[in-house]
């Protein structure tokens, strides 16, 4: 399997929360029954999962790599892909404060929730479509193949030394259970 099919992966399982995100933001708007908490686990999976396993993967490995062969850090399509994992920060800050709000009978930051849920969802549905069609084939061309299994191994560093054992299945199980309130 190549570095970039890993994460690619990963942004179908971030893809789908994205699409419970923006099914809770209308119910929130429509009236309908949804829970504060509801946008209180999805800033979690978004912060442990998202940001966390996932683009440490990509920030502290695979555009590093990247760097090392030649992109700019600060400025191209690696500065972009970190300018816009920095926005998506900046919603996810925002979503969650607002469904405390919410949770804490502050009606008035009901909008401040679905703006918030809306921006994160439009921001990182199109970010990921520029990950998977242009920097990771751009990724592919650029490191040489014999690296690919180095890159793969910080992969895993990522996943066992910061986030921990069994910390990526409970957050697909997060996932699944966000799906399943918002179905
Ligand atoms: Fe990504």
């Amino acid at each position: 399997m190549k570095a970039t099919e890993i994460l690619m992966s990963e942004h179908r399982v971030i893809e789908r929360v994205i699409t419970s995100l923006e099914a809770g933001a209308a119910r929130l708007e429509n009236g309908a029954a949804i829970e504060p908490a509801f946008f209180l686990d999805a800033a979690d999976f978004i912060k442990g999962f998202a940001d966390g396993c996932h683009h440490h993967k990509e920030e502290g490995v695979l555009f590093k790599t990247m760097v090392d062969y030649g992109m700019p850090s600060n400025s191209g399509p690696v500065g972009m892909m970190l300018m816009e994992h920095e926005q998506g920060r900046e919603f996810t800050r925002g979503m969650r404060a607002a469904a405390q709000k919410l949770k804490d009978g502050d009606a008035s930051a009901r909008a401040a929730v679905i703006q918030n849920a809306r921006g994160y969802a439009a921001l990182l549905r199109q970010h990921i479509q520029k990950e998977d069609g242009i920097l990771f084939p751009m990724a592919d061309r650029i490191i040489p193949q014999p690296m690919h299994e180095s890159v793969i191994d910080g992969f895993e560093r990522v996943e066992h030394e910061e986030t921990g054992e069994g910390v990526h299945e409970k957050y697909l199980a997060l996932a699944e259970r966000l799906a399943a309130e918002v179905k």
